[in-house]
């Protein structure tokens, strides 16, 4: 883990306790406990991630400051930096979603060096896109994938389409056929609202699934101006909503 990630982790640590105190004294060891359990737990996430890019000779690990220049990027102006998403909960939520993987599209918004874009490429989905906004993580996402497939060895399946294209999120147009969008708290509620509205509009037939994963769910609650989205599966960390037929009526 480089210096930068640590001196974050221990900032923001900081800032998590300043938060317990000013909701009252008591809050202060809750947080200090869940600080605990998470400090604790880090050395092994951090080797199951070392040991996921080193198996695949691909580089997804570390943080990325880059929000000062997203903002001046995207319509939104609400990006947050690079920070790749943790390895279980994205196996845990797919296997919520009814869909055939292999006849399905994965889309990552906000995909940044392309980890979550790798594992559903990993779990069968027979198309995966990535959507970033940062031209050079971008880039770096694309470079994985080819690095990926060329250790592959023709281990993926035939057909399988898998790639990082740089964008932004709030003009994403959803591709037809079953799909699942995934969500790693990468920007602000401004884009989300943008990009919610896109998906309401979306006359989708029966046969064309849209479910939508929201890991690390800061503006869960934007969701409720937009009935169409009910949720269909949670954990602590994430929610998957799935677009309904029509609105339902009042
Ligand atoms: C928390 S990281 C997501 C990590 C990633 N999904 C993964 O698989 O590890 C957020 C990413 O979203 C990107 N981003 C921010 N705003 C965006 C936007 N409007 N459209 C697309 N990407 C955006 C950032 O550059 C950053 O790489």
């Amino acid at each position: 883990m480089a210096l930068s990630t640590v001196t974050w982790k221990l900032s923001r640590a900081g800032q998590r306790l300043a938060a317990a105190r000013r909701n009252g004294l008591r809050g202060i060891p809750v947080e200090a406990a869940r600080l605990t359990k998470e400090f604790a737990r880090a050395p092994l996430a951090l080797a199951a991630e070392y040991v996921f890019d080193v198996r695949r000779g691909v580089r997804t690990r570390g943080f990325v400051r880059n929000e000062s220049a997203l903002s001046r990027l995207s319509v939104g102006g609400d990006g947050n930096y690079y920070q790749p998403i943790g390895l279980s909960p994205l196996r845990r939520l797919v296997a919520t979603i009814p869909v055939d993987p292999a006849a399905a599209t994965f889309v990552d918004l906000g995909a940044g060096r392309g980890r979550a874009v790798l594992l559903a490429a990993e779990l069968g989905f027979g198309r995966v896109l990535g959507i970033e906004l940062d031209p050079d993580l971008a880039a770096e996402g694309a470079e994985n994938v080819r690095r990926w497939r060329a250790g592959r060895r023709g281990r993926h399946s035939a057909g399988q389409v898998v790639d990082v294209v740089p964008g932004d999120a709030a003009g994403f147009t959803p591709p037809e056929g079953p799909l699942v969008i995934a969500l790693f708290n990468s920007f602000g509620a401004t884009t989300l609202k943008l990009l919610l509205a896109r998906l309401c509009e979306e006359q989708r037939e029966d046969a064309a699934p849209l479910f939508f994963a929201y890991i690390n769910p800061v503006h869960e609650g934007t969701f409720e101006e937009f009935p169409r989205l009910v949720p269909h599966s949670r954990a602590p960390g994430w929610t998957v909503f799935r677009l309904a037929p029509e609105s339902p009526r009042p």
